[in-house]
């Protein structure tokens, strides 16, 4: 491989993100764990993914579960130790297959020795580690930021009778950035990982780091303004967040951990900025090679199952970037509610709904086949559901505090589905986190054998995206007439063109307008590379063809000197 192009393997590679305490159980304490991933590699290598992302596999007081470390160079005895985790190294790359790791940078766990020894006196050397700051006045905190999970941002701390920062939540003090020992100490975390191999990093909460010295407060919005999705109705979301995050010196920050990061081959920095603004999260790209390579775009995370809002979404996010930026594509993942569930009726208690693997085989081919490094969430190949759970099997934190209001996140984070055997396969012991109901057919065990199941489907998918480089580098061009019952673009590579048409309606959809697109000139055949209602090699004539409900079909021309095989 070119080296250029073995630096840019993010540019190629389907992510797939593992969330630790529910992947696979391999010592029997019904939590996930390193061992457990090694078990499954041949399965995540069949599948054809080509890079991991672990959840924080750090030591961590578990309270945010891993996104509260208490130290950055260890490994969390619950998931195995470092040996393990060298181990799955090797063993991951003997099958060419990535590993990055999730980096906390924001804020640590209260229980970090940093932070321990931060708020035992005003005077202590690691006081300025994080941010104190005395209150307005008795009894009000330094200013007007809230958290973004439960109000109050300003804790009060007896000892010294300041106020400490969180923007998540109290058990998690933002680190203060703008202190050098900081970051040398994170940049230090950042060097012992890479040292060891890893390749690369999915970076928490990244526009966060920095936040205003004179700690002004944030201007509110206009509650008359028009809501794009439901989070906006949040608290959090009536300020506009000019000074608690997204700041200037972020990006210099991330500058250099670029810099210290491609000191070192082919790795990867993979951000959360955590934002709907889709140019906000944009510019965590800075120019398109000098900040991160990849971003994620909340926006994929709400946008419901119409035609309409997934080419708007993909659209506004191609515009956003800057130029030599890469787009990173996600519908699910451990904060959201699983996509199947936003698609097609939220909870597998209500019994599986017919359209639910059609309509998530849609969304697969729509995340697999635009321009971008796809991210796929584990069981999502499945078609895992959100779990409803009772208030007393509530883990997840933002959940205790807020059933029923909001149920919290474990909702998509219950154990992998292996088997329709006890516990779902994913552990001998009782699992941290109750299996959803429908492992009994929803399984990995059951859907191998299906060769046209939701599971099946992404493997071929995954197939056809390494066979053709269309579908990774090619570039990407909508075609605007079908836009109101599917979607249809094509990708293009040197030589090789590919269509892709995905039927988002329960009804049939002739093609023949479709096929007088100045893009599909000359009319021509077509041969089915993939679909979900034609066989593989069929050929079809657009003009003729009717696409069947919550049909996808991938195909490439016929050359007009092969003979075509009609059908
Ligand atoms: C974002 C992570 O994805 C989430 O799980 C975590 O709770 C917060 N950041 C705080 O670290």
């Amino acid at each position: 491989m070119r080296e250029s192009s073995k630096n840019d393997w993010w540019k190629r590679a389907v992510f797939y993100e593992i969330y630790m305490r529910s992947f696979k159980d391999a010592n029997g304490d019904g939590v996930g764990d390193i061992p457990g991933i090694i078990e499954k590699l041949e399965y995540l290598h069949s599948l054809g993914v080509d890079a991991l992302w672990l959840t924080p596999i750090n030591p961590s007081t578990d309270y945010d579960f891993g996104y509260d470390v208490t130290d950055y160079t260890g490994v969390n005895p619950l998931f195995g130790n470092i040996s393990d985790f060298q181990r799955l190294l090797a063993e991951a790359h003997a099958l060419d297959i990535k590993v990055i790791l999730d980096f906390v940078l924001n804020h640590t766990s209260v229980e970090h020795p940093w932070f321990k020894e931060s708020r035992s006196s005003r005077d202590n050397l690691k006081r300025d580690w994080y941010i104190w700051r005395d209150g307005r006045s008795p009894g009000k905190p330094p200013n007007r930021w809230i958290s973004r999970v439960t109000g109050k941002a300003w804790e009060y701390d007896q000892t010294t009778g300041q106020y400490y920062y969180h923007a998540f939540f109290k058990q998690q003090p933002d680190l203060n950035w703008r202190n050098p020992e900081v970051k040398r100490a994170m940049f230090d975390a950042a060097k012992y990982w890479l040292d060891l191999g890893v390749d690369g990093f999915r970076l928490d909460l990244v526009n966060h780091l920095v936040e205003d010295e004179l700690l002004r407060d944030n201007p509110f919005n206009n509650p008359l303004r028009s809501f794009r999705n439901i989070h906006e109705i949040l608290p959090y979301e009536w300020q506009k967040h000019i000074y608690d995050r997204d700041l200037e010196e972020t990006h210099e920050i991330l500058k250099e951990l670029r810099s210290l990061t491609d000191s070192f081959s082919s790795r990867v920095l993979v951000g959360e900025a955590a934002t709907f603004d889709a140019s906000a999260a944009a510019s965590y790209y800075g120019s398109g090679s000098d900040e991160l390579h990849l971003v994620f775009n909340f926006n994929f995370f709400t946008c419901p199952f119409e035609p309409r809002s997934f080419l708007h979404t993909a659209l506004e996010w191609q515009d956003a970037l800057p130029q030599d930026a890469w787009p990173c594509l996600a519908f699910s993942n451990h904060d959201q509610p699983r996509h199947i569930g936003r698609f097609a009726g939220s909870f597998s208690i209500y019994g599986e709904r017919e359209d639910a693997i059609p309509k998530a085989k849609i969304a697969a081919a729509f995340l697999l086949t635009l321009r971008g490094s796809p991210f796929l969430y584990y069981g999502e190949e499945i078609g895992m559901r959100n779990s409803f759970l009772w208030p007393w099997e509530v883990k997840d934190p933002a959940g205790k505090i807020f059933w029923p209001l909001f149920q919290g996140r474990d909702m998509s984070r219950t154990p992998m589905q292996w088997s329709p055997g006890k516990n779902a396969g994913f552990s001998i012991a009782r699992p941290w986190l109750r299996p959803d109901p429908s492992y009994g057919y929803c399984n990995v065990l059951y859907q191998e054998q299906d060769p046209y199941s939701l599971l099946s489907f992404y493997r071929k998918l995954l197939r056809l995206r390494k066979e053709r480089e269309a579908l990774t580098l090619g570039e990407i061009e909508f075609i605007p007439a079908a836009t109101s019952d599917y979607l249809a673009y094509t990708r293009k590579f040197n030589n090789e063109l590919i269509l892709i048409i995905l039927n988002f309606k329960p009804i049939l959809n002739s093609l023949s307008q479709l096929s007088e697109t100045p893009q599909l000139q000359p009319p021509g055949s077509w041969r089915v590379l993939l679909g979900t209602s034609r066989r593989e090699g069929e050929s079809l004539d657009l003009k003729n063809a009717w696409m069947r409900p919550y049909e996808v079909l991938i195909a490439e021309p016929i050359p007009i000197s092969e003979p075509d095989r009609a059908d």
